[in-house]
């Protein structure tokens, strides 16, 4: 067997990746565009998953309501929020490969030059081919109606989080939610990164997952601990390898955090960051309140409070989440063959609720009445489930392709279920089968994608 290297690992995920419609380079037939990549037919599928069990933990709960924000914003909640100010990189050029490299990044970066090829931009850096430092925004800008000049330019959104500030008001009064609670949402972001890398981990276009939670303050170190523990946990319970994730304190804070840990998971190619929770302190409802001039307080109807909530946030990026559980989830393990013999299957071990498709159906063979009675069973699962028929090829081929994309469970008619009704559904951990009556396999899949 190949030695599989970090490298190699990470390149077998990416072409398995494309070669079965999980994830694309965007616009492939052009040359692709840098840090974009599209979803294809399962890792759509995949995707959704993360983000309905992400949306279940953190709404279906009497404290958090859920929002859906426009990602054009007033152009002045990005001066109030720092963005404008803050969110920048450090960014040099090389005047000799004329290539961009971020000025904390120097020592990972390779020279653009093709008469360098393999040098580190390091090396440049010494010998004095760079120019100075030059602070970068991060936000994209556009414009907003037909004129393009400064009074039109609009952003991007950087961050979901600023949609739920702005409406923490709106959300309060008409849900008529009390302190303690949160506002969660799920969306589109960007970030015009300097250097993109690492598949799906740093791109231009991505979606977070976040929870804004609203607390008193002097109540914030508690939720704070609170909320991490919560957060780390949903990842476990969704089947990430507890030793490949840890914590990280961040020694540098962004501008907004009075603390913050970041949730890392061991990729392949080293730990990088999935997850951060951060305590944003009353910064940002005040700099709204400062910036909008309109009061952001909160008032407690007992004890007839007015004060400034502080904000427990949640931010987790949807795309580092789905690479994470697509690593995760990859192995390659020996297995037999219908000849009593062995041979290595690629299987990702998707915890079940993750699966893209939930159930295969197959005709042992394509005679005898049942490819008939299977695509009957596939028209009894597919208005309950995502589920996939397939009749070609011997059934242990038909097995490796489902074991590849990660489907629970395969079910096979087969001449037994002539006589007495029941089918094989083999489970795909374990590769164990048993017979199960055909009028109980919707209930079987029912319990076992139980909640
Ligand atoms: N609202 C706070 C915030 O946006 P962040 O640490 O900048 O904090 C939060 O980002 C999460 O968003 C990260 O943990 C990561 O999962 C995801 N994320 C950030 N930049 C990303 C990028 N360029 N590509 C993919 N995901 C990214």
């Amino acid at each position: 067997m190949a030695i599989n290297t970090d490298a190699a690992i990470m390149d077998k995920i990416v072409s398995l990746g494309k070669r079965r419609g999980f994830v694309f380079q965007s616009s492939e037939i052009y040359g692709g565009l840098n840090g974009c990549w599209d979803y294809g037919p399962l890792g759509v599928e995949l995707l959704r998953n993360v983000k309905e069990q992400w949306w279940q933990a953190m709404t279906y709960r009497v404290d958090i309501e859920g929002i859906d924000a426009a990602i054009l914003m007033h152009p002045k909640v990005w001066e109030a929020s720092g963005h404008v100010e803050n969110f920048t990189d450090p960014m040099v050029d090389c005047r000799e490969c004329k290539a961009r490299f971020r000025a904390d990044q120097i020592e990972e970066a390779a020279c653009g030059s093709p008469a360098y090829k393999g040098r580190k931009a390091s090396k440049c850096q010494a010998e004095g081919k760079f120019t100075e430092a030059r602070q970068f925004n991060l936000m994209f800008k556009t414009f907003i109606g037909p004129m393009e000049d400064s009074s039109a330019v609009v952003f991007l959104r950087p961050e979901t989080a600023q949609g739920i500030y702005v409406n923490f008001l709106n959300v309060q009064s008409s849900s008529r939610q009390k302190l303690p609670f949160g506002i969660a949402q799920i969306g589109k972001a960007f970030r015009n990164e300097i250097n993109t890398k690492n598949f799906l981990f740093r791109t231009r276009e991505f979606e977070q997952m976040e929870m804004q939670f609203f607390v008193k303050p002097g109540s914030d170190v508690e939720w704070f601990e609170y909320w991490k523990e919560q957060r780390l946990q949903w990842f476990v319970d969704l089947g990430l390898t507890r030793e490949k994730l840890r914590w990280l304190m961040p020694d540098k804070l962004a501008h907004y955090a009075k603390a913050a840990a970041d949730i890392e998971y061991e990729f392949p190619f080293g730990w990088g960051e999935i997850e951060g929770i951060h305590n944003r302190t009353d910064y940002d409802l005040s700099r709204h309140e400062q910036f909008s001039g309109k009061s952001m307080k909160y008032f407690n109807e007992e004890t007839k409070e007015r004060f400034t909530p502080f904000i427990i946030e949640t931010s987790a990026g949807a795309s580092r989440a789905f690479m994470a559980f697509l690593v995760d989830a990859y192995r390659e393990e020996e297995a037999p063959t219908a000849d009593g013999k062995t041979e290595i299957r690629s299987v990702m071990k998707f915890h079940r609720r993750l699966a893209p498709i939930k159930a295969a159906v197959f005709p042992l063979v394509n005679r005898d009445g049942m490819p008939e009675i299977a695509k009957k069973i596939e028209a009894a699962v597919r208005p309950h489930f995502r589920v996939f028929y397939d009749d070609s090829g011997a059934v242990g081929r038909r097995y490796r392709r489902q074991d590849e994309i990660g489907t629970p469970y395969c079910f096979t008619v087969d001449s037994q279920s002539l006589v007495d009704q029941t089918v094989t559904v083999r489970e795909r951990d374990s590769m164990k089968q048993e017979r199960v009556s055909m009028d109980g396999i919707v209930g079987f899949l029912r319990d076992a994608f139980a909640p």
